[in-house]
């Protein structure tokens, strides 16, 4: 058996400890003979400017241009707010999407059952919601050049982001929502802000372009971002794809997780483009999650972004569909047992800290296969 290259990428704060649980997954993975890893670990983000001064080595690129799939932890922490802007954590992040051309950026927000009581929105609300978030990762305002801050004669600073889209780059996510619309609800509603940018405008129309060249089976829809993030609190079952730009969808996202219960449930898979020749994409899956600095080092984080970011990586990068579902299966009976790590506890339930949690998933995993 071919052995998969990984690489994991724990980063900072809870990051290391989140991507440890995924180890021990990993781990019982290639001692019960499912599949054979070949698996290389690099520092990102603070912890690799404290190494390197950079906030991921050209070393630790090369290993990731090589890697089947890459499992990212998170990065970033108060301790480095004071270090130059091209080398702050975050930049090996961007530095990952940008040179690996992940453009497509899947973000599903499913409420488990057992969770609906955890959401700042009513159950009725959320129980059952399923929805993905499709963002374009590469390109618009995180990107777009000139990006600075300059001084102007009168002594005030000017700064500059530049929110920019080609044609190709919108018609290449918005294949992917329609794609993954097809396996799902077949809605696909794209969001955007056509009313004020011309970059909105553009997405609008080549969306719609897109959608009459070949997805007219698909239910497309059109609301402008704002609205978008009203329907989202207001009645978020409404959705089963939103495709958005990089900056909306970063945003979008994030008021998402809060449905689902906790920012410590949603996983994310960041795809690229499909190599013809082998029909491999690269790939790279984190929590949506950050480094949560206030509880990281304590064994508090909740790891089921992280873990349920192995199951997409399962699914789109390793071949085993079928044993991604069985480890989602095993997140959601765990908490149908009761178990919760402190960001999604309620009363009456048992909280267990991030291996407690880590090893129950493992054990149901277990037992699930062994059934
Ligand atoms: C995310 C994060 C990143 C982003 C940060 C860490 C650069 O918020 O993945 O949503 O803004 O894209
Ligand atoms: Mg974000």
């Amino acid at each position: 058996m071919a052995a998969h290259k990984l690489l994991l990428l724990p980063g900072d704060g809870i990051g290391v400890e989140v991507l440890a649980e995924v180890r021990r997954i990993l781990a019982f993975i290639e001692q019960k003979g499912i599949l054979s890893f070949e698996i290389e670990e690099d520092l990102v983000g603070g912890a690799a400017y404290d190494a390197h001064g950079v906030a991921i080595t050209d070393a630790a690129m090369q290993k990731a241009k090589a890697a089947d799939a890459i499992l990212f932890g998170a990065v970033g922490g108060p301790q480095w707010d004071g270090v130059p802007y091209d080398v702050r954590p975050e930049a090996g992040l961007l530095r990952l999407r940008k040179e690996l051309e992940l453009f497509a950026n899947l973000r599903p927000a499913i409420c488990y059952p057992a969770l609906a009581d955890a959401s700042a929105l009513k159950r009725e609300l959320v129980d059952g919601l399923d929805i993905v978030i499709v963002r374009e990762l590469t390109g618009g305002v995180y990107f777009g050049e000139p990006k600075e801050i300059t001084d102007l004669p009168n002594g005030q600073k000017r700064a500059v982001d530049t929110q920019v889209y080609e044609t190709y780059e919108i018609e290449r996510i918005a294949k992917v929502a329609f794609e993954l619309a097809r396996v799902r609800s077949n809605r696909v509603t794209s969001a955007e802000k056509r009313n004020v940018m011309k970059s909105g405008l553009l997405w609008n129309q080549v969306v719609t372009a897109t959608h009459k060249a070949g997805y007219e089976d698909v239910k497309l829809d059109h609301m402008l971002a704002d609205a978008l993030g009203m329907q989202l609190v207001r009645a978020p079952k409404q959705f089963d794809v939103i495709v958005t730009d990089n900056l909306f969808g970063d945003i979008l996202s994030d008021v998402a997780s809060m449905l689902t219960g906790s920012l410590g449930m949603l996983p994310s898979a960041s795809l690229g483009a499909e190599d013809p020749a082998t029909g491999k994409r690269k790939a790279l899956y984190e929590p949506v999650h950050g480094s949560a600095p206030d509880i990281a080092g304590k064994g508090l984080a909740n790891p089921i972004a992280m873990i349920a970011s192995l199951a997409m990586a399962l699914k789109y990068s390793l071949g085993k569909p079928e044993l991604a579902n069985v480890l989602d299966r095993a997140i959601s009976e765990v908490l149908a047992d009761g178990l919760r790590t402190g960001d999604i506890w309620t009363e009456g339930m048992t909280k267990v800290g991030t291996s407690e949690m880590g090893g129950a998933v493992l054990k149901k995993f277990e037992t699930l296969l062994s059934a």
